[in-house]
């Protein structure tokens, strides 16, 4: 797929609380497609820490508005520099990268995001929905401020809500949710984003359950453009780039 490199403007930059925000950018050209699970390299000229360019996946796209939006959790000098962009001001992104989820066989599908790898899902979910499909959508935090726009997700499908503190929804983990004892085996596939350790418990029991499992890998990148090798992941098909191969994997596939 074609990648392009545009300074995007701001448009608004939303606070949802201390710790994630969420980017309007406006593209200064007609969007070209955009897959669910692709991502957007980010260059974050307003740090003077930040040399390379960071990934985040594309949160949402509104092709009548012409923009893409990025949700964002603060970790360090890059995301806190990006929390402070203004309107107006332009971000360069290099886009579409990397590969995109899978259409699931049978009609049901569930998306689990754990705190801010939910970002994805929001376009699988609009996407699945938009095919006729079912998506549910199973989201997971350390507590109530890590379940962020949880309103987006609705128009599309069920919304399942874990927290490890039980301030929202169910208490405990994603893969504690009543749902995996329950109607898991309606799903005909899981897809995941989320902590690494998430990712791998929810692969197990899928797994078990027989249901096939994409994941979406937040491998540390550089390059993002299969350049610098940094992102290699191993697979049973050999070693494949996250940035490139990915960052959407089949479980089955992985060697973890
Ligand atoms: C394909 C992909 C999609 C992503 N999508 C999103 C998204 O939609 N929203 C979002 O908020 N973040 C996303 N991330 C993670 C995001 O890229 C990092 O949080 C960001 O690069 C951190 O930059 P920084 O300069 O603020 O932090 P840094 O100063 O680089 O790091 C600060 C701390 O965060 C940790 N960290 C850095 N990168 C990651 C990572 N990938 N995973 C876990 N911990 C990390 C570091 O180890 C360090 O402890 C994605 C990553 C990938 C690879
Ligand atoms: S980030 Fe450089 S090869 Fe993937």
């Amino acid at each position: 797929m074609k990648k392009f490199i545009h300074d995007f403007e701001v448009t608004c930059n939303h606070s949802i609380s201390d710790n994630y925000f969420a980017l309007y950018l406006k593209c200064p050209v007609s969007l070209p497609e955009i897959l669910p699970g692709q991502f957007a390299e980010v260059l974050v000229s307003n740090s003077a820490t930040t040399y390379l360019r960071r990934p985040f996946s594309i949160y949402d796209v509104d092709s009548g508005k012409n923009e893409i939006s990025l949700l964002i959790k603060k970790v360090g000098n890059g995301t806190i520099a990006l929390s402070k962009l203004q309107i107006g001001e332009t971000l360069n992104l290099i886009y579409p990268l990397g590969n995109s989820f899978s259409l699931p066989e049978g009609k049901k599908a569930l998306l689990i995001g754990g705190g801010v790898g939910i970002a994805p899902m929001l376009l699988l979910a609009k996407h699945l929905h938009s095919k006729g499909y079912k998506p549910d959508v199973l989201i997971g935090g350390r507590s109530s401020q890590d379940i962020v726009e949880r309103e987006k997700y609705e128009p599309y499908g069920k919304v399942y809500i874990t927290t490890d503190d039980g301030s929202a929804g169910e208490k405990g983990m994603v893969t504690q949710h009543s749902l995996f004892s329950g109607k898991i085996k309606e799903y005909s596939a899981i897809y995941a984003c989320g902590p690494e350790s998430m990712m791998k418990a929810i692969a197990r029991l899928a797994d078990n359950y027989q249901i096939p499992c994409e994941i979406s890998l937040e491998n540390t990148m550089a390059c993002g453009i299969g350049a610098c090798l940094c992102c290699v992941v191993e697979t049973v098909d050999g070693n494949k780039t996250t940035c490139i191969e990915g960052p959407v994997f089949n479980t089955r596939k992985l060697k973890w």
